[in-house]
């Protein structure tokens, strides 16, 4: 079952039944910036979790992210060595769905791109046997309905939105499609508070739900503000990190999120709503067509040393 290739642990099965309706085996799909960082916070809470990447390259370049955050949070001591070995034999990555089976709770985080998410959600329909799984898109802006009625299970697809850095960041947005079940939120809302211990707001099933419907038209404000040649970055950022208290500034946070994925997520609210305050500016555009995405390429609208 397990890819040679890309095993870093061994499986451990701590639950063989769904019956007393906890969640115990997860499956996460993507091992990107977010997909590591909750399945790093699931295999700390516990749980045993496969993540599905498309090559054995990518599972090795989440395997090494999810380590570096760990070692991380070890030289800063959030935990010890031996919960970071006891999280690390919980985990597995593999290239196949079919390994995803016996999943009672599954996150897809997957890039933003509407349709990429629709084929993760029918391949996880298929592979997924559990009755009563859940299955769950961490994205930020794409309504949890597209992803249901790609399944034959809308009733048990919901939005289970984390932010990044996941295992810093306390913030769960649980998001609930008209035709997402009780039990299901109920579950999942269970799942985020009393194991992953975060703080979960409850949205409606809008582009942008709650955070991004706030922060993405100020980061782009920002973006329009340089690009106007109003201000420069640095300035726009040590306004706000100075004048507001804010931990970092906008343009640094677009850094942070990724400027592909800051453009996706105003691509969609612009769909959903039409409004002008959401168009991604020309210099946005500009830099995602160059390949400036931010921290995770070297280079956004600063520079980073490598990663
Ligand atoms: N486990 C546990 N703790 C960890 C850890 C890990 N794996 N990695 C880091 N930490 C802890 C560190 O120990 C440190 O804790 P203390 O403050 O108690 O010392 C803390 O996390 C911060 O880490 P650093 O010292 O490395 O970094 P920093 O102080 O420069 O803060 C930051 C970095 C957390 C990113 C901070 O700048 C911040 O919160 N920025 C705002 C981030 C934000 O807004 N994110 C949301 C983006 S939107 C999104 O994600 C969703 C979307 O849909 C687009």
């Amino acid at each position: 079952m397990w890819s040679a290739a890309c095993a870093i642990g061994q499986s451990v099965r701590v639950n063989e039944s769904s019956e007393n309706n906890t969640v115990e085996r997860v499956g996460v799909v993507g091992a990107g910036l977010m997909g590591s960082g909750i399945a790093e916070v699931c295999a700390r809470a516990g749980r045993d979790v496969i993540v599905v990447e498309v090559s054995p390259e990518a599972c090795e370049r989440g395997r090494s992210r999810l380590v570096g955050s760990l070692d991380r949070g070890v030289r800063s001591g959030k935990l010890d060595e031996q919960a970071r070995d006891a999280a690390l034999a919980r985990l597995s990555f593999t290239t196949d769905y079919a390994d995803l089976a016996d999943r009672q709770l599954v996150v897809e985080a997957v890039i933003e791109h509407e349709p990429l998410k629709i084929d993760v959600f029918k391949k996880l329909d298929a592979a997924v046997t559990d009755p009563a799984a859940i299955l769950a898109s961490n994205t930020s802006s794409i309504p949890i309905m597209k992803l249901g009625i790609a399944t034959e299970r809308p009733e048990q697809v919901i939005g289970i939105h984390f932010f990044n850095p996941v295992p810093v960041l306390r913030l769960v947005e649980l998001v609930t499609s008209l035709l997402t079940s009780p039990e299901t939120t109920e579950r999942a809302n269970g799942f985020a508070t009393e194991v992953l211990h975060k703080r979960v707001i409850r949205s409606q099933d809008r582009a942008g739900f709650i955070v991004n419907a706030l922060l993405i038209p100020y980061i782009l404000s920002a973006i329009r503000m340089m690009e106007s040649g109003f201000a420069t970055a640095d300035d726009i950022d040590a306004g706000m990190v100075e004048g507001c208290n804010h931990p970092m500034g906008p343009l640094h946070l677009a850094d942070l999120i990724g400027l592909d994925t800051t453009m996706a997520v105003a691509d969609s609210l612009y769909a959903e709503f039409k409004e002008p305050l959401y168009a991604s500016p020309p210099l946005l555009s500009r830099m995602v067509e160059a390949g400036l995405l931010g921290r995770k390429t070297g280079r956004g609208f600063y520079e980073y040393g490598a990663r």
